[in-house]
């Protein structure tokens, strides 16, 4: 039966290249029965840079930048972009964003026209979050705080992260939350869980999405024994996801 795969890359399919690989081999062999999409806090070009690395399976779709870009076949998903442009004043949120102290911008390739993205300066600064979660609200400017690996902050619009785009995707492309593996480690990808597709959190997963699993995981959710690829490939035999044993 055929079946869509969403995965994180960074220390979700890739970091161990054995796991990787056998992965890899795997869905190579039912290439036409899997629809494949990356979803990584990546920008699209950082993101084909990382595959030409590594060696990833060329992907259906790409969901980059923490899921505030979406490219298939056509290039860049327009429709997409426009619906998150819905009240999103980019700006005024930089502006009020980087008054902040604590917090530092990342590069500009980094940022893109819905994605706003900084380092925190140390993890003892967290508080520095919920402040400007209250400053933005005072300011009536609507963006998701994302944080992950207990460094990377990302200002997303109000329709944004890697679970809207992958739930758009997931209707479009006319596949039912069961036939639907989601995957990750970090804090971006907690947005992949919070719908009915089973999920797999890798077991080398960051605290930020343990905490959220040990909180609000539930049965459709599997924290996997195996870390990085491995996970993935215990996930697929454990929600019987491919037909005849991945492992
Ligand atoms: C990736 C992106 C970075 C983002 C982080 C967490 O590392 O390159 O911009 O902050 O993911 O989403
Ligand atoms: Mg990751």
């Amino acid at each position: 039966m055929a079946f869509l795969l969403i995965s994180d890359l960074d220390h979700t399919w890739v970091g161990d290249p054995r796991a990787q690989q056998r992965l890899q081999a795997y869905l190579q062999a039912r290439r036409r029965e899997v629809c494949l999409v990356y979803a990584t806090g990546r920008s699209y070009a950082s993101a084909r840079h990382l595959q030409a690395e590594v060696g990833l399976l060329e992907p259906d779709y790409w969901i980059t930048a923490v899921g505030s870009e979406i490219y298939g076949p056509q290039g860049l998903d327009s429709i997409w972009a426009k619906h998150l442009s819905i009240g999103w004043q980019r700006q005024a949120i930089v502006d009020l964003a980087t008054q902040m102290t604590g917090l530092r911008p990342q590069p500009s390739q980094e940022q893109n026209p819905w994605k706003i993205s900084f380092y925190l300066d140390s993890p003892a600064l967290v508080p520095v979050l919920q402040d400007l979660q209250h400053q933005l609200e005072q300011a009536r400017l609507q963006a998701q705080i994302i944080f992950s690996s207990g460094r990377d902050v990302d200002l997303l619009p109000r329709n944004g992260n890697k679970g809207n785009a992958s739930q758009y995707l997931r209707k479009q492309l006319g596949f039912s939350p069961q036939q639907t593996l989601v995957c990750g480690d970090s804090g971006n990808d907690i947005s992949l869980f919070t719908g009915e597709a089973y999920g797999v959190i890798v077991n080398n997963a960051q605290a930020e999405l343990l905490h959220w699993y040990h909180r609000h995981g539930q049965t459709h959710h599997y924290y996997a024994q195996a870390s990085h690829a491995a996970g993935i490939l215990e996930a697929l035999a454990y929600f019987r996801l491919g037909g005849s044993d991945p492992q």
